[in-house]
């Protein structure tokens, strides 16, 4: 049965402004996270602890956190690719962090410099040290759908990563479409694939806008039981390179389509639309 509520969670602060050409200084990125937590989001991934030559655009992440002091029910993942990423995360304060591991070897080895056992080994590690220390874990699956360098990816690869993931203990795994190109139908199996593993309420979706399907891939999952959906306010995301691009799902696209359709989100468009303003204001949006 279809659930009425909806939780989103929000990534824009991490996976829209890690792809952005320009930097968006801390204090915009403090700005942005709490003008999406009055919006009532109550999740918000606010960035990473990765090598910050692979990804400039995330550097500063503890500054970031040290400039919030969020209410109890609200959550603030930050990603970790290796366990120096969870100390430093750790230390700046996070309570939880997330991995991301790929269903290609292929992206997994131009994501993270590791083949895919590499990865996971790394990944079983963090999560166990993450855990002991008190923290919770998010997951990723990469490439559920499509890969970049890969094609098509066979559903029960990305099912089992994700049931892999719930094993070593992640509270709840992201199918992720990272590519953008997947379809209603090719979501779907994926999904099927997932929930034949692993529990809807551990499950999440992930969906770029690449193809312009996010929205409909997204209510699909919907449809199949699942009630975490991930998305980045003002579509952020995309290709530095290729202008014009799309990124992830738009949070306010998600959030009016919930709405319309009945679901409970918990989130005030109007507040979000104040978020959306203020972030196309900072990276000189105008169209
Ligand atoms: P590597 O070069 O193999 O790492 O990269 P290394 O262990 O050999 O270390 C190289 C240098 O990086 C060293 O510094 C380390 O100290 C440093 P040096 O001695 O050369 O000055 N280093 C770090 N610095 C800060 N924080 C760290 C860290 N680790 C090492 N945690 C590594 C391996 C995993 C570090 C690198 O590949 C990396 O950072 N990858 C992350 C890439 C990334 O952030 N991708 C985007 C996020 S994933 C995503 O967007 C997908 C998602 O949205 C889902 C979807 O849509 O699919 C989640
Ligand atoms: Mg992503």
């Amino acid at each position: 049965s279809i659930a009425h509520t909806i939780r989103v969670v929000e990534v824009g602060p991490r996976d829209g402004l890690q792809n952005e050409a320009s930097i968006v200084p801390v204090a915009a990125r403090i700005a942005l996270i709490r003008l999406l937590i009055d919006a009532g989001l109550k999740t918000v991934e606010a960035g990473s602890f990765v090598s910050p030559r692979w990804v400039p655009q995330m550097a500063g992440t503890d500054r970031v956190l040290a400039g919030l002091d969020p209410d109890g029910d609200v959550a603030l993942p930050v990603l970790v690719p290796n366990l120096k990423g969870l100390e430093a995360a750790r230390a700046a304060g996070a309570e939880t962090v997330a991995v991301f591991a790929a269903a290609t070897e292929s992206f997994s080895r131009a994501n993270l410099n590791a083949d895919r056992a590499t990865a996971m080994g790394r990944f079983a590690e963090v999560i166990a040290a993450a855990m002991a220390g008190g923290a919770r874990v998010r997951g990723y699956v990469s490439c559920a759908v499509h890969c970049p360098y890969e094609g098509w990816v066979a559903p029960d690869a990305a099912a089992d990563l994700a049931a892999r993931l719930v094993e070593l203990g992640c509270y709840e795994v992201s199918l992720c479409d990272t590519t953008g190109q997947g379809t209603p139908e090719r979501a779907e199996a994926m999904i099927s694939a997932a929930l034949a593993r692993v529990p809807a309420a551990r499950l999440a979706v992930h969906f770029h806008d690449t193809g312009g399907r996010a929205l409909d891939n997204t209510e699909r999952a919907i449809e199949q039981g699942i009630t975490t959906v991930d998305s980045a306010i003002a579509g952020l995301g995309g290709c530095p390179y290729s202008p014009g691009a799309a990124g992830n799902l738009a949070t306010e696209k998600l959030v009016a389509r919930l709405t319309a359709l009945g679901f409970d989100t918990g989130i005030d468009l109007s507040a979000l639309g104040r978020a959306r303003d203020f972030i196309r204001r900072e990276l000189g949006r105008t169209h």
